[in-house]
């Protein structure tokens, strides 16, 4: 709506085919008013004007691009995007190869206008690995081919210095396949020389501002721009223009087209050669023939470059200071002056220089071609110089402009004349429009006999002496009456005074205006000739780059025939261009540059109208109001748009014309819109178009929604279906499912039920049974014990009360039976001696067996005793009186034990005086032995003989005693009374003095000895 709604206002209308009134003031005033709107872009039908804003607008954003996908053209906004889209799709959709040509002068923004093409075919063209690699290289080809031809000039800071057309290749899904690049005449004299304010191309700064030091030491290069003489030497840096990063960015696409490392190092090899070659200084010296000749003044440069191409210095310096001329069979070698010198210097520079750029183009076209057989469409994009008319025009001008005719002349071709050539051709009725046809210029400039260029060659050619002023002469001489020339003799032989037009000069009166060139230098750069001792002396490098650039420098390959000249070969590139674009349907975007100081949103209106002039606007806007707009044959017509009438939809069955005149009867559109041809329908306005367009989007949307809801219906119900079919299955399996869950569960809980009532039953019969068990158990004991009651009450008279205590003995006395046994069967041995007796096992016992053991002890003892002899008998006898009588009385007695009583210790017995004795006697002898007698008054001891109370004293006390004792009560039947101690007292005539007996550790040989303790004490030791 936003588009249309512009499109009727009046002060700014988006067509210029609504203008009214329509004139060059109106045309660009609506320029200007839309320029200060900052809607850039106009249309007159389907060509975009787009006036450069200088500035960058918010219009190329990716939302931007969706907005203009696939729209209606006469919808949107004007926009390049429009255009772009409109191309694309008729390719894509139409299937017809299409062309883009931008034109407009130098500044005018042609480059950046095919750049956005470019992005939006990109961006709307479907992607993926292979697509997308593709796209990038072709968008990269665009930095890599600027850096090397493009330059600042005094109107563009990135003016192309070459023209370009791209071709665009896609398959028939309008995916991008590759493309093939042509340029068109570089400006190769800008190598050499620029005007002030100007620079050189941009490669040239980007490499010194860009490269690392050891990229430049490798190029042997100095990053000082004042050092090279072909470089600008006061400002070498733009403002807004950063010459490394471009650099940089260079470099990256150069490695996405796919250049390899070794082709960027030659080709920036190459490049430094072109630099330092500027810095090659000439001076001149005499030979010895008094000729002058020219020499290398400084060789470090020529060094250099030798070494960075690999070629011996002396053949590069042969080659710039002398020239071999072949005259008739012979060669001779002559010298060239200093300018000559720098001449052929300059001319070398330019072609390496020019070669390079094609051998890049070439080199990027390698990449970017398609592989594939595909069968192809192809979108082709003219990026190309406009007309020039500068105060000094030169051959590059005349070759510029020629080509811009050319271009203006497809426009006539292809807009209008061809478009009033069809209305006749199809009966139309149609009002002649005036516009003019610049054949004539074309052919004034490119007939093959009388042209200028085919007169230039002819010159060139020419043997003899040979200048700009004989081949000017020559032109006003063929030309004299040609409408389209002028020059000083024409004007003279026709009496005209003009001082604008000076002498060695030609005017041509171009469709865009009058352009007067100066003819020097028309023959050297038609020629463009460079010495073949250069060209040879280049293919004599082993730098491989340099010398592929100059294959006719090989010695075996030399011809005599003259290469073609530039003219030639611009004349051919243009021809084969023009077929080209013939070839495709053409869409124009014509460039508006609106001021001169490249200031943004400057609008100078009379450099608006220059340009509308010259690029034919205003023919153009009248054309498209007193023509159609739009033709199409009636079979394509009625197909594309049969479903806006119900008689045509459908099907028609009969002629095409017939179905279209019955399809647009239908729609009621204003006679004087349609007209029907004999073979195509023309329809006047591209409103009507639009409109009928319109209404085929809107009836294609009906239809679409109709085939959707038909589908979408169709899709419902089988889908319904499938999901009732589903739907009924799973509930059976589902139903199926809950049953058997609903089974399972039931089994289990009946026969968990039926668990518990069984267990239940169980418990409680085996409780029952358990019960019965227990009564009659208690049933049994109490029946038990009462039959054992009424047993006990029967017999209990019959029973003894101490059974209890039989049983008990019955018990005793089987245990003292086992005590008895066990102990007859143990008894401790029969000595005497032994005291040893096993202990009771019962308590009960003790007492007896500490009575058994003091039987069986006596029974020992008298068993021992029954054994004894009468004197053994005797004899212990003694000894236990002797026991009675002195144990614990007297401390020596159990020493004395030991002692054995012998009764005879004087050996009596054998004494012939007592055996008498006894024999007589009959006597018992008692004891013999021999005492001391202790005399009691005195103490002392005598043998025998003193009368009186005595002291005995003898070693056998003991037994003295006993048996004395023992005889004693035998006799009497008394005992005798003793009193036996250790100690007494004794009356010494001194006095009374106790005794006391004490053992004695030793035995004294002499019996007892007595110590005297004190004046009344006194111990006796004996042993
Ligand atoms: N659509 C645009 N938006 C913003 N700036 C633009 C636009 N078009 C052009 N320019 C500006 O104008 C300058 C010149 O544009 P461009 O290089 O495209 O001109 P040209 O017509 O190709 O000139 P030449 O013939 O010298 O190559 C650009 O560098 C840019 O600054
Ligand atoms: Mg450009």
């Amino acid at each position: 709506m936003e588009g249309s709604s512009s499109m009727l206002d009046a002060e700014a209308v988006a067509d210029l085919v609504l203008l009214d009134p329509l004139t060059e003031e109106s045309l660009v005033q609506t320029l200007q008013e839309r320029f200060r709107r900052r809607d850039i872009y106009t249309y007159i039908g389907n060509v975009v004007i787009s006036v450069n804003p200088y500035q960058s607008l918010p219009i190329y954003t990716p939302e931007k691009v969706e907005e203009y996908r696939n729209c209606s053209f006469f919808a949107v906004k004007p926009h390049i995007y429009a255009i772009a889209d409109d191309a694309y799709r008729s390719l894509r959709d139409r299937d017809r190869d299409q062309c883009i040509l931008i034109t407009g002068e130098s500044g005018a923004g042609k480059t950046e206008a095919s750049k956005l093409v470019m992005s939006y075919v990109a961006a709307v063209s479907s992607k993926g690995e292979e697509v997308n690699k593709v796209k990038e290289q072709l968008l990269q080809s665009n930095p890599v081919l600027e850096a090397f031809g493009n330059a600042k000039t005094v109107r563009n800071d990135n003016s192309s210095r070459f023209g370009k057309y791209m071709d665009i290749e896609f398959d028939f899904k309008g995916e991008p396949l590759g493309g093939v690049i042509s340029n068109y005449l570089l400006e190769k004299s800008r190598i050499v020389r620029h005007v002030k304010g100007e620079r050189n191309f941009h490669i040239f700064y980007q490499l010194l501002a860009g490269a690392s030091p050891q990229l430049l030491q490798q190029l042997k290069l100095r990053q000082d721009c004042g050092h090279y003489g072909y470089l600008d030497r006061e400002g070498s840096s733009l403002p807004g223009m950063d010459d490394a990063a471009n650099f940089h960015a260079m470099q990256d696409a150069m490695r996405i087209i796919g250049f390899s490392p070794t082709e960027v190092t030659e080709l920036l090899q190459v490049t430094a050669v072109v630099l330092k070659l500027g810095n090659v200084q000439l001076s001149s010296s005499f030979q010895a023939s008094g000729m002058e000749a020219c020499s290398i003044s400084e060789p470090q440069e020529l060094h250099e470059i030798c070494e960075l191409i690999g070629l011996e210095p002396g053949t590069l310096e042969r080659a710039l200071c002398s020239r071999t001329v072949k005259a008739r069979d012979e060669t001779v070698l002559t010298t060239l002056t200093v300018p000559q010198g720098y001449y052929g210097r300059d001319a070398l520079a330019k072609n390496i220089y020019s070669r390079l750029f094609d051998w890049l183009v070439k080199r990027i076209n390698a990449s970017i071609q398609v592989k594939s057989d595909k069968q192809r469409k192809v979108m082709g994009v003219l990026d190309i110089y406009g007309f020039e008319i500068f105060q000094d025009n030169g051959f590059e001008q005349f070759i510029i402009n020629y080509c811009n005719e050319k271009l203006q002349q497809i426009f006539i071709l292809m807009t209008l004349k061809e478009e009033q050539e069809e209305y006749v051709r199809e009966g139309i009725q149609w009002t002649p429009v005036e516009f003019f046809d610049n054949s004539i210029i074309c052919n004034l400039i490119e007939n093959n006999t009388t042209g200028i260029l085919a007169m230039l060659d002819e010159e060139c050619l020419r043997p003899g002496v040979v200048n700009e002023d004989t081949f000017l002469t020559k032109l006003n001489q063929l030309l004299a009456t040609h409408k389209h020339y002028e020059s000083k003799e024409t004007q003279n032989a026709r009496r005209v005074t003009d001082a604008s037009l000076p002498p060695r000069c030609f005017r041509i009166h171009h469709y865009a205006g009058k352009v007067t060139y100066n003819v020097t230098g028309f023959i050297e750069k038609n020629n463009d000739l460079l010495f073949r001792d250069l060209s040879q002396a280049m293919w004599a490098a082993q730098h491989a780059l340099l010398r592929s650039l100059f294959p006719e420098g090989d010695p075996q390959k030399v011809s005599l025939k003259l290469p073609p000249t530039a003219g030639f070969q611009f004349k051919s590139s243009v021809a084969m261009l023009m077929k080209n674009l013939y070839s495709k349907n053409p869409n124009y975007i014509r460039c508006i540059k609106p001021n001169d100081t490249k200031s943004a949103m400057v609008f100078t209106p009379e450099l608006v109208l220059a340009q509308v002039r010259y690029l034919g606007l205003l023919e153009n806007v009248r054309v498209r109001r007193a023509g159609y707009a739009f033709r199409q044959l009636y079979g394509p017509f009625l197909q594309r748009y049969k479903m806006l009438n119900a008689q045509t939809w459908p099907r028609w069955d009969r002629g095409d014309r017939e179905g279209t005149e019955v399809l647009l009867a239908g729609l009621e559109f204003p006679a004087e819109e349609l007209a029907f041809g004999h073979t195509k329908i023309f329809i006047r306005s591209p409103r009507t178009l639009f409109d009928l367009e319109r209404r085929r989007q809107e009836r294609v949307a009906e239809l679409a929604t109709l085939i959707q809801k038909m589908f979408r219906g169709w899709r419902c119900r089988t889908q319904y279906q499938r999901m009732r079919k589903s739907q009924i299955l799973i509930s059976a399996w589902f139903r199926g499912h809950r049953q058997k869950n609903q089974y399972k569960q039931m089994k289990r809980s009946v026969l968990i039920l039926q668990a518990y009532a069984r267990g239940w039953k169980s418990r409680r019969l085996l409780r029952e049974l358990k019960s019965q068990c227990r009564r009659h158990a208690a049933a049994t004991t109490i029946a038990a014990h009462w039959r054992g009651y009424q047993a006990r009450k029967t017999y209990r008279k019959y029973f003894r009360s101490s059974a209890s205590t039989c049983l008990a003995n019955f018990i005793y006395r089987s245990l003292v039976q086992k005590y008895l046994v066990g102990l007859a069967k143990n008894l401790p041995p029969l000595s005497v001696t032994d005291r040893t007796w096993p202990p009771a096992p019962y308590r009960f016992l003790d007492n007896t067996n500490q009575e058994l053991k003091n039987i069986f002890y006596h029974w020992k003892c008298k068993k021992y005793r029954d054994q004894l002899s009468a004197s053994r008998r005797a004899q212990l006898q003694a000894r236990l009186c002797a026991s009675e009588l002195f144990k614990d009385k007297k401390t020596l007695y159990p020493k004395s034990l030991q002692q054995p009583f012998r009764g005879e210790y004087l050996g009596l017995k054998q004494n012939p005086k007592y055996q008498k004795l006894h024999a007589v006697a009959k006597d018992k002898l008692v004891l013999a032995d021999s005492v001391r007698k202790v005399n009691r008054a005195s103490g002392k001891v005598s043998t025998v003989g003193a009368k009186g109370d005595f002291l005995l004293v003898s070693d056998h006390l003991i037994e003295l005693v006993t048996r004395l004792y023992q005889t004693f009560e035998a006799t009497t039947g008394q005992a005798l009374p003793l009193h036996i101690t250790d100690r007494f007292s004794t009356r010494f005539p001194k006095g009374d003095v106790s005794i006391t007996v004490v053992e004695s550790p030793k035995a004294s040989t002499n019996g007892p000895v007595c110590k005297k303790k004190g004046s009344n004490k006194m111990e006796v030791l004996v042993y």
